[in-house]
């Protein structure tokens, strides 16, 4: 617990080949009325991670998903093509030969999201580019919120 209905899920791991494990927390904020809005910054703990930590620590159920969610499933605009193939490469959590990770893999990274039913869910760039934040925002239609520095996100 950090505040009255505010904390966090505590470290989680995931091992990217190449990088070792990767330990993040997710902030867990506790709306009234609403259910917890997690909160992440580059969300190399993976969605289901977080969304299995927040299910087991937590009563109320996930209401949102706010943040990175690492998904480098594309090309990055601003990076060369290597540089975006070994990232997507290394972002499986699997052996490389298992093979980039792609667009199957934000296909079934959305329907886990939406089993989970949230009514609002804002993905953030970080390594997550354009045809990933269109695909969400597609699917979750009026639930996505587009994440921009400075913009406030209001849960209602
Ligand atoms: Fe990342």
């Amino acid at each position: 617990m950090l505040a009255r209905g505010v904390a966090s899920t505590g470290p989680i791991g995931k091992a990217y080949w190449g990088m070792g494990t990767v330990v993040e927390q997710t902030l867990a904020v506790n709306v009234e009325g609403k259910g917890i809005v997690l909160i992440s910054g580059c969300g190399h703990q993976s969605l289901e991670r977080m969304l299995e930590r927040a299910r087991a620590i937590f009563d109320a159920p996930v209401y949102g998903v706010i943040g990175g969610l690492h998904y480098p499933a594309t090309g990055f605009r601003d990076a060369p093509g290597y540089v975006a193939a070994l990232i997507r490469l290394s972002s499986t959590g699997e052996q490389p030969w298992h093979g980039p990770f792609g667009k199957s893999d934000i296909r079934r990274a959305i329907a886990t999201l939406a089993a989970a039913g949230p009514g609002l869910v804002s993905l953030s760039p970080h390594d997550s580019r354009d045809w990933t934040i269109a695909e969400f925002a597609r699917a979750f239609g009026r639930r996505y919120r587009e994440l921009l520095v400075g913009r406030e996100i209001v849960v209602d």
